[in-house]
Formats: C-alpha cells, structure tokens, sequence
C-alpha cells in the first residue's frame, strides 16, 4: 500500500515519510530523516547490516521519540488474554502525541475505553478499521449514523473456519481442509485462534463494545470453534439444504446482551449459506434500518492492509 503516495498526494495532498519501523527480531529502528520504503517491507532490511551498529532506541516511548512520530501503525499479533503488548505500545503513542491506527482486536477488546478517551483528552485519532473484515469500513458507517440504536448483529467473521467447512463440504477432512487453508496463506501455521473461535468471538467482542458501547468480556461470549465438527456431518448439513457456518450474534435484552460464536446449520434462504471461502458477512439490525447487512466478497491481500490506510487518510483529514 505504501506504493500508493502518489495516489494520496494528488487525491488527498497528503505526503508521508516512514521514520520508525519495529518487530520482535528487529527492535525498535528510527530515523527522522526518513527510512527507505524497500527496507520497511523487508526487501533488504535483513542484509542491511550497516544498521545493526546503529545506536538503537530501548522502549517503545524511547522510539516514538526519535522517529518524532505524528501516527503509529501497530500491527503487532493478537493477544486475545490481555491485548499486549498492543495495548502499551497505542497508549505510548498517544500520551507522546501521535495518533494511533491498529489492525489489532487485542486492544479493542481489553482497552477501548481507555484508548478511545486518551485519544479524545490528546485531542488525537485512535481508529481501528481493519479489525473486523478486513478495513470495510464498518466503525466508519455507525460514525454516519448518529442517534441509532444497534439491537443485534449476526454474521460470519472468521475467513478461515469458512475456507475450512467449504473444503470440507468438497470431501476433504477436517485435517486436509486446514493443510489446504494453511498451503494457501489463509490460516496461521498455529490456526488454533481461528478453529476454537477466538479470532471470532474477539471480532463479536470488539463490535459490542465499539457499536453498542457495552464491554464485554471474551467469557461472557458463549463460544465454541468448529474442531469437533466431522467432514460426514458437514457434508450431510449441506446435502439437506442447512450448511453449518460459524456464527457469531450478539442481542441487546433487558438483562444486558446475550453473544455467541458457534458453528450452526443455515437454512439456504439466509444469505449466510452463501458466504463461501474468505468471504465474510454481516447484519445489523437498529431501530431505524431494521436490517443493514454487508458483504465482503473474496478480499484479496491488501484489504487489511488498504484499511489501516484509509484510517490513515481520515486522521491527516480530521487533524489537519
Ligand atoms: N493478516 C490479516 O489478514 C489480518 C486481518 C485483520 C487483522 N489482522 C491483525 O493484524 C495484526 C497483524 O497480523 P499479522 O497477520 O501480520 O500477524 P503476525 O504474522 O503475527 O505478525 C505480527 C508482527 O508483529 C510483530 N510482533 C509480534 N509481537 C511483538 C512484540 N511483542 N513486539 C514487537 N513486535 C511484535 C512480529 O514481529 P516479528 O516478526 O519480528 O516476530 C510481526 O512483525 C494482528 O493483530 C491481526 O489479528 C490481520
């Protein structure tokens, strides 16, 4: 996505410069003069030995500080027990003065209100688009509904649990289904996230506690992956006209809200037994559009990626 500063120079007169990059391996690396591009997506940053005698910040407060960062992109891996170390390095940015974009649910779910009045008291953005189908912009949309009220939403969230029950639906095990979705880049090498719905019930999480404003905790969401599903039951679910798909569904009721991740059997009328492979879908239902319902259709490789960019745009945008 970086390839595309012409396109926000001439459509946005937004121009940026990578000052600081950082991961487990690499450490924290700073340059306010600027960065080369071909480094930051990792063509040569490995054989760039000249930089491993540079003088190298220690924390990330140290390194928000020699880049002179104005936004951070984290981007680091869930952590669905406490949303670390992502929760740290976004309030790091903000208390520094830089606004915070992440494609990661970890903070969302175990720090949202935090963040989001941090953000608010530094007078900065804290935007999280790619956390839920890959930067579709559905925190942007609830942004353009003022005064509604989100009832419920139902959908299917998790790619690779469906690319899995697909496969198996085409005769694979549930062993070869997961070899298949892994061979393809889709699920992790350690894919347990995915298959014992945590990816997805951290998704239902973050939604609640974003669009309905009432944190929930990933225990109250009553989850259960599709690991025990067999490749006989999947296929027989769909030779009846009810496939099984993961579903997620929260419900305000008088008590508070009602969740749930499972796999369940759709009947072919609901548009969810269409959603096939890495696609996703979603429906909302709120008091003035009683159902509102998205699509995403096979994204390719840089949805997630174009999401953190298009938050990018909205924060040079609001703050400029
Ligand atoms: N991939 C997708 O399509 C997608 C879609 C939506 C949301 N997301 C979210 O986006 C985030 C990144 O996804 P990914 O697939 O790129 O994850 P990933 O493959 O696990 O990569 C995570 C990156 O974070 C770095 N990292 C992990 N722990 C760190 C730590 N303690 N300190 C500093 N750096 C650390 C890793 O550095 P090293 O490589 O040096 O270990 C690596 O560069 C995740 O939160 C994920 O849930 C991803």
């Amino acid at each position: 996505m970086l390839d595309r500063e012409h396109e926000l120079h001439e459509r946005h007169g937004i121009t940026f410069r990578i000052t600081g990059i950082a991961t487990r391996r690499l450490g924290w690396i700073a340059d306010p003069n600027g960065l080369n591009p071909d480094v930051c997506v990792g063509r040569t940053l490995l054989s760039d030995k000249s930089r491993e005698s540079d003088q190298k910040p220690a924390t990330v407060h140290a390194w928000l500080k020699a880049a002179r960062a104005d936004v951070l992109f984290e981007a680091t891996s869930l952590n669905v027990e406490n949303g670390q170390p992502a929760v740290d390095h976004i309030r790091a940015a903000l208390e520094y003065g830089a606004h915070a974009i992440t494609a990661n649910k970890g903070p969302i779910v175990h720090a949202y209100r935090e963040l989001r009045d941090l953000a608010a008291a530094r007078g900065k953005c804290f935007l999280f688009e790619s956390t839920v189908m890959d930067g579709v912009p559905i925190f942007c949309l609830f942004h353009e509904l003022p005064a509604i009220h989100l009832q419920g939403f139902h959908g299917i969230l998790n790619s690779t649990t469906n690319v899995i029950l697909s496969e198996m639906e085409n005769g694979l095990s549930f062993d070869e289904s997961l070899k298949k979705a892994q061979a393809l880049g889709i699920a992790e090498t350690d894919a347990t996230h995915d298959i014992d719905a945590w990816d997805a019930a951290v998704k239902t999480a973050a939604l609640i506690t974003v669009l309905m404003d009432i944190p929930i905790r990933l225990e109250e969401i009553n989850r259960e992956g599709i690991r025990s599903l067999s490749g006989e039951a999947v296929r027989a679910a769909e030779k009846e006209g009810r496939p099984y798909k993961l579903i997620c569904r929260a419900n305000k009721t008088e008590k508070g809200i009602t969740a749930s991740v499972r796999p369940e059997q759709i009947p072919l009328t609901d548009p969810m037994a269409q959603i096939a492979g890495t696609s996703s879908y979603i429906y909302f239902e709120t008091d003035i559009f009683p159902g509102l319902a998205i699509t995403e259709e096979n994204p390719g490789l840089y949805a997630t990626a174009y999401g953190m960019l298009a938050d990018f745009v909205r924060t040079v945008k609001a703050s400029s």
